[in-house]
């Protein structure tokens, strides 16, 4: 009989610490339905604390949420906790995950704790934590470079003051699987009491081990992991959901536990995050990448069409690779564009949104004969979601581009309903268009980042382009999609302008306890 491993997912947390990576509050609620549709244990929805932005977003997503524990990082402090039991309040499963650092480092020269006080605040913290829920979590910060005895001594202590979860991060990325596998192993042993609470895993991928050394953990004892999309996350990223699922499902000869992952939903939740971060999925990225299921030598062409297990050790539509397929045409209809929107997780807010996008739709389905899932996130993905936050809007476009001479583009905005006209040349067509756009909105923004990717196959595909703008401290990804790449270039960059104008205030306070 396999063990239960607790897939916990902080995509929206630690993901979401990648630089660039931050999500609106709409897209969060987009990803954690994902999330929950491909049966996370716990989502961790973000870090309460750190902006009222965070809060409000973790509270909706505690509402929206049934089939997932819906959790909220804190440092081990009061007000932290306060906010952290707050904003999980609406959940039917809830859950405060607390920390605080216990390396020597870490105490002596960020904290400037001695370990009994660090003991101490970290008992007073569970206490705190389990007057919301009794689900609450507690992580020793840089345990990965902390000493056993220490480890021994607080965990053993916040165990008694209550915690059902005892954490044990990686936090740097400095562990080697078999040294990572023996500490998880002696904290098992040593702990007393420890097989009360559910040991879990965190680790950070800056050698490029983080999968490494969760699934040694795993084998160590470890009963939940942590992990995100796509490896995303501080620095290197976190340990990628997709590869620690995979590997235990694919090697169950191996592994004593399963999760309850429904893996088909894999594929999609990777490109539905990396669509809203702008972080692309490099090709031979395991499982969700895409040649990770292509064979370009003719030996291996050859013996996959003879016996498929001859080059493949996992089937490409397990893990949601099949879901590529015609869905919707030009003679779709509003309640099938509706109902397919629901299938994939999609929930417009108002029916002015759902109308909005069903023109957009048929203006698509005009120009591209097949679309396709991937198309229809793209299609919703921009301004279609959020129109109250649509300050800047494309009206027109024009761009001439000829050989020879140099590219000039013409725009019409609406500015917080006002329509506005603007021209400019440039190196290039989207150069053109971007300046005669900041002709307008004088948005003094830095281009960070322009990226355009082909969301299906064919000429006639969306091309999907990320626009990352940072201005003021704030750094602001944005997306557009369209079959001509001008027009997704332009809806991007106003995608990003958008959200930079929104007031939220989203500036980070992460660091001290
Ligand atoms: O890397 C880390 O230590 C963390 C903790 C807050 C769990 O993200
Ligand atoms: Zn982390």
């Amino acid at each position: 009989m396999k063990q239960h491993l607790v897939i916990f997912d902080t995509t929206l947390r630690d993901g979401e610490q990648s630089p660039g990576a931050s999500m609106t509050r709409e897209e969060k609620i987009r990803v954690a339905r994902q999330l929950e549709k491909m049966r996370v244990d716990v989502i961790e929805a973000g870090f309460a604390a750190a902006s009222p932005g965070d809060f409000d977003a973790i509270h909706a997503i505690a509402h929206t949420i049934k089939e997932s524990t819906v959790c909220s990082l804190a440092r081990a402090n009061e007000n932290d906790i306060r906010r952290a039991g707050e904003a999980i309040k609406p959940a039917k499963s809830g859950r405060v995950h607390t920390f605080i650092a216990t390396s020597p480092i870490h105490m002596e020269k960020k904290l400037r704790m001695s370990p009994d006080q660090v003991v101490e605040q970290a008992i007073r913290a569970i206490g705190w934590a389990r007057e919301y829920t009794d689900d609450v979590e507690f992580s020793a910060e840089d345990a990965g470079r902390s000493e056993l005895d220490f480890l021994c001594r607080i965990f053993e202590q916040v165990i008694k003051a209550g915690a059902t979860t005892i954490n044990v991060p990686d936090t740097v990325g400095y562990n080697i699987p078999y040294q990572y596998a023996e500490t998880i192993r002696q904290l098992i042993e040593r702990v007393p009491n420890s097989d009360r609470v559910i040991w879990s895993v965190h680790c950070h991928n800056d050698l490029g081990l983080a999968v490494s050394n969760s699934l040694a953990a795993v084998l160590a004892g470890a009963r939940q992991v942590e992990c995100t999309i796509n490896g995303l996350g501080e620095r290197a990223g976190n340990a990628s959901l997709e590869e620690v699922v995979m590997a235990v499902r694919t090697r169950s000869d191996v592994f004593p536990v399963e999760t309850r992952i429904d893996t088909t939903q894999i594929v999609p939740a990777s490109k539905l995050v990396s669509q809203i971060t702008g972080y692309p999925v490099q090709p031979n990225k395991a499982v969700v990448g895409a040649n990770a299921f292509a064979h370009e030598a003719g030996i291996h062409q050859d013996g996959v069409l003879k016996h498929r297990e001859t080059y493949e050790i996992m089937r490409a539509e397990d893990v949601g690779w099949a879901q590529n397929k015609l869905v919707l045409g030009k003679h779709s209809g509003r309640n099938a564009f509706k109902a397919r929107l629901q299938q994939i997780g999609i929930e417009l807010e108002s029916d002015e949104a759902l109308n909005a996008a069903f023109a957009r739709f048929k203006e698509l389905a005009d120009r591209k004969h097949e679309i396709f899932d991937e198309d229809l996130h793209a299609l919703v993905s921009d301004e279609v979601v959020t129109p109250e936050h649509e300050h800047y809007k494309l009206i027109y476009s024009h761009v001439c581009s000829e050989t020879g001479e140099m590219p000039h583009a013409r725009v019409i905005l609406s500015v917080g309903g006002v329509e506005r006209k603007g021209e400019a040349s440039g190196g290039g067509p989207v150069d053109a268009t971007f300046k005669a756009i900041e002709r307008i909105a004088k948005s003094g923004a830095e281009l960070l980042l322009y990226s355009v990717n082909a969301i299906t196959t064919g000429t006639d595909a969306q091309g999907e382009v990320t626009t990352r703008l940072a201005k003021a401290g704030r750094i602001v990804n944005g997306n557009g999609a369209d079959t001509d790449i001008v027009i997704a270039s332009a809806r991007s960059y106003l995608n990003a302008l958008n959200k930079l104008h929104s007031s939220l205030d989203r500036v980070r306070a992460q660091g001290d306890v």
